[in-house]
């Protein structure tokens, strides 16, 4: 799984307990990102939908969530993969743009990543394997990259991992079937079929993740955007066309009510931490005509790239580092007896305290 700011790695195990607590079928996952909170549901037997803005995320919920493991043929995967690994490194945009012009990482790997996406442009595109040798190409980039964790900034000396040879793995697809969906979940929430759970883990702050992980948007889209700054952004990063509603201070509180009264399900879990800028009191308010409310509450170190602070090429500091811990908190609301099922299992799910990009 790529770094991921927000990611629910530690969370995982606990949200999947509270699913299957609460006797769902189908499930809805919104802001799915990295869609690891989507596959534990699928795991769990769940019929999950995906749903997020950005395109490598949609990429992964095709592999993941919409891809069934018994239904198609594992050999060709793996074939595709061998294929691949074996083609030699060559020049191209992602080399200059972001080993050379930017350095997020060294450029064999560059190479390497250019000459595997062209051929999964000229061989595979449209073909059932497209999504998850993209999904394998992000992720074996990702081992070898060069930041903390987002891509507004790379670090001022190599990493370690960027040393390293960049390897395909198979992505590990998982069995049974989902639907996957991007777009904005303010405009597609209140289409969406009647689910028995939804999980909402919307951005918390202003820090947008177009702009945090352009460079997977450009490898995904392939469309080799121009690019601008140090971190070498693509310039529609500048624009107001992918701005979340849940990224400004102003718009936030409007979108989450709304979001609220669209989601057709039965039982909600809404992720939230300190850095909101919605109170507790104030969520808690927008939730009751859902039914019955809980929050359960955790303690998490924050992500590696706020705690040593974020350098450009020359070092010089451009990213200040935070207070170091954070807090998580999930309410859930729903029917009164399916969130006393729901607490009973957290009394019995370890959650891990620990840091995450
Ligand atoms: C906190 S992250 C979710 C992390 C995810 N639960 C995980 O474990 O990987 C928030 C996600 O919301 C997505 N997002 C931001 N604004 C959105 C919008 N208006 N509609 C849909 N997705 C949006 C971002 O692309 C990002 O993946």
């Amino acid at each position: 799984m790529i770094k991921y700011l927000g990611s629910k790695r530690t969370l995982v195990p606990l949200l999947g307990a509270l699913v299957e607590a609460s006797g769902a079928t189908t499930a809805l996952d919104l802001f799915t990102g990295t869609t690891r909170v989507a596959q534990a549901m699928k795991r769990g037997g769940k019929l999950v939908t995906a749903l997020d803005s950005a395109t490598y995320s949609k990429v992964f919920a095709d592999t993941w969530i919409t891809l069934d493991a018994n239904a198609v043929d594992q050999r060709e995967l793996t074939d595709a993969l061998a294929h691949l690994e074996s083609l030699p490194g060559e020049h191209g945009y992602f080399t200059q743009a972001f080993c050379l012009d930017a350095r997020y990482f060294q450029p064999r790997n560059g190479e390497r990543v250019d000459a595997i996406r062209e051929a999964i442009a000229s061989e595979y595109a449209g073909t059932w394997l497209e999504a998850p040798l993209l999904t394998s190409l992000i992720l074996a980039a990702d081992r070898v990259d060069s930041t903390t964790g987002v891509q507004m900034a790379y670090l001022k000396s190599w990493s370690w991992r960027s040393s390293k040879a960049l390897e395909l793995k198979d992505p590990g697809l998982i069995a049974g079937v989902g639907h996957a969906l991007q777009g904005d979940a303010l405009e597609l929430t209140a289409s969406l079929p009647a689910v028995d759970i939804a999980y909402l883990d919307p951005p918390y702050n202003q820090h947008r993740y177009f702009g945090n992980y352009h460079v997977w948007e450009s490898l995904v889209r392939w469309d080799k955007p121009d690019t601008y700054g140090v971190a070498n952004k693509r310039l529609d990063v500048r624009g107001d066309t992918h701005r979340s509603a849940f990224n400004s201070r102003k718009t936030m509180p409007a979108a989450i009510a709304k979001l609220l009264g669209d989601v057709n399900a039965e039982t909600i879990v809404l992720s939230y931490n300190n850095e909101s800028w919605l109170s507790r009191e104030e969520l808690i308010e927008m939730c009751r005509n859902r039914g019955h409310v809980e929050i359960l509450d955790y303690e998490f170190k924050r992500y590696i790239g706020s705690q040593i602070g974020i350098y450009n090429r020359t070092g010089a500091l451009v990213g200040q580092p935070g207070a170091r811990r954070n807090f998580e908190h999930l309410l859930l609301a729903g029917p009164k007896r399916t969130l006393s099922r729901m607490i009973e299992a957290t009394e019995h799910t370890e959650v891990r305290v620990e840091g995450e990009a």
